[in-house]
């Protein structure tokens, strides 16, 4: 594969500077934004009132744990409009999350967030190995999701041509990739997979595809599956993370020349770690709960907001910003089976390992009893699709699960595409235990 790195003397100077540098304009901003949210957003006030802080109170960047923590229940309670810092008329743009029930939770950005934004995601994909000119195959959903429009403004920011897609409609997504030939794609890892089976469904050579660069997140996956996708289309995968709390993608981002992880753009967000139970603030390295205060947000400005996305915090390598490990899962996706912690990435590890199983699955859970039980359900490899090779295949599963991850589970080897294929991010998890 080509060298893909981007010429030093294209990147924003900050992305190289020295520690010293990134930490005093972190500071600068930090102070100005805890200023910005106690003056303008009666939410703030109102809770660092009661908290006992005031924004003079920050002396040095780790004061910020003197502040209380922002949580998306906050955004719940003041639906829709109630933690803005600016009038109404001043946003130019809303987003939302879905969720999983009921209402979105309902974020919104001034001229100037948005225009922070598509640098940053702009910055993002020429770290990814994206250059000016490029076409970019932009196949997230657009709409109240943030993934869409948000690497839209970006690319176009970089200079790519992009190609608006969305989600779904797998068969065109292939065919204006065979007849267009972009160079990028930005897409959910799971949903590259359905486009992975489309090429060959229609017999196509993924590999002879135009793609050198796929920027996928969204949703969690594996190091295990980007090398599958590598292979698959002999291009580079390299992760985007970002939260529609604190502003969509291009919150962190791997760079291609070191896939090591993800750098922070700490210019415009201060990471900390804490210990997902206590709150308490762990250092550098170990893992815990990310929490994000925005440093340049104006209209949705966020301090210390509990992302539930699990992760540490290491030191800067191609970049001097600091980088956040590929994240494990969220807190709330976490599955407790009979007391051993266990995260969709986990299995999806193993089933990389089988090569008798495609990576398209689905954890179900269910009680007998006061017994859990984890059955996993996967589709079978289709030239390995033989009651014997399916026989088999489970038990290597069953095994490998059992050795790494520590639970036992029932293992369901399916037919090809008998899974359902996300468009988006992929639901892992089927909880059919009887809600008490
Ligand atoms: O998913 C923003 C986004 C769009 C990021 C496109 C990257 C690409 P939300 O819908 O608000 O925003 O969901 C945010 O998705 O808290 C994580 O749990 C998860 N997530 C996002 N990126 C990654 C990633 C967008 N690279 C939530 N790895 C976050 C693992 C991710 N999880």
């Amino acid at each position: 594969m080509k060298n893909l790195t981007p010429p030093k003397d294209s990147l924003d100077p900050i992305e190289i500077a020295s520690r010293d540098e990134i930490e005093a304009l972190q500071f600068h901003r930090m102070k100005r934004s805890l200023k910005h949210c106690y003056e303008n957003s009666d939410f703030y006030r109102a809770r660092f009132d009661a908290h006992g802080v005031h924004p003079e109170d920050l002396k040095a960047l780790d004061d910020i744990a003197r502040f209380p923590f922002t949580v998306k229940q906050d955004l719940r309670d003041t639906y829709p409009f109630g933690m803005f810092a600016v009038p109404r008329e001043k946003l130019v743009r809303i987003h939302g999350s879905s969720g999983t029930t009921g209402k979105p939770t309902v974020v919104g950005y001034t001229a100037a967030d948005i225009e922070h934004w598509a640098n940053l995601v702009a910055r993002s994909i020429r770290a990814a190995g994206g250059r000016p000119g490029d076409i970019l195959h932009n196949a997230y959903g657009y709409g109240l999701f943030t993934g869409g429009l948000g690497a839209h403004y970006g690319a176009e920011r970089l200079g790519c041509t992009v190609v608006p897609i969305s989600g779904g409609m797998t068969e065109r997504q292939v065919t204006l990739i065979d007849d267009f030939k972009p160079r990028i794609i930005m897409v959910t890892p799971s949903y590259m997979l359905s486009i992975l089976d489309e090429f060959r469904r229609q017999g196509l050579d993924p590999r002879e595809s135009s793609l050198e660069v796929g920027i996928f997140g969204a949703e969690p996956w594996t190091n295990a599956m980007r090398e599958e996708i590598e292979q698959a289309f002999n291009m580079q995968a390299v992760d985007i993370y970002g939260l529609s709390e604190v502003m969509g993608p291009g919150v962190a981002q791997e760079c291609v020349e070191t896939k090591d992880g993800l750098h922070l753009w700490e210019d415009h967000f201060y990471p900390e770690i804490i210990d997902p139970v206590t709150g308490e603030v762990l250092p550098d390295g170990q893992m815990g709960e990310l929490v994000l205060t925005t440093l340049t947000k104006e209209g949705l400005p966020m301090v210390r907001y509990r992302t539930r996305d699990l992760t540490r915090l290491l030191p800067g390598t191609a970049r001097s910003m600091r980088r956040i490990e590929k994240i494990t899962g969220r807190s709330d996706d976490m599955i407790i089976l009979r007391g051993v912690n266990v995260f969709p990435t986990q299995i999806e590890e193993q089933i990389l390992k089988c090569q008798g199983l495609a990576p398209h699955f689905q954890i179900e859970l269910t009680r007998t009893g006061r017994m859990d039980s984890m059955i996993v359900h996967v589709e079978c490899n289709p030239d390995m699709a033989t009651q014997d090779a399916r026989a088999t295949s489970a038990k290597e599963l069953a095994h490998h699960i059992k050795s790494v991850v520590g639970v036992s589970t029932r293992i369901e080897v399916r037919d090809p595409n008998a899974i359902a294929r996300s468009e988006g991010k992929a639901r892992r998890v089927l909880d059919n235990r009887p809600k008490v």
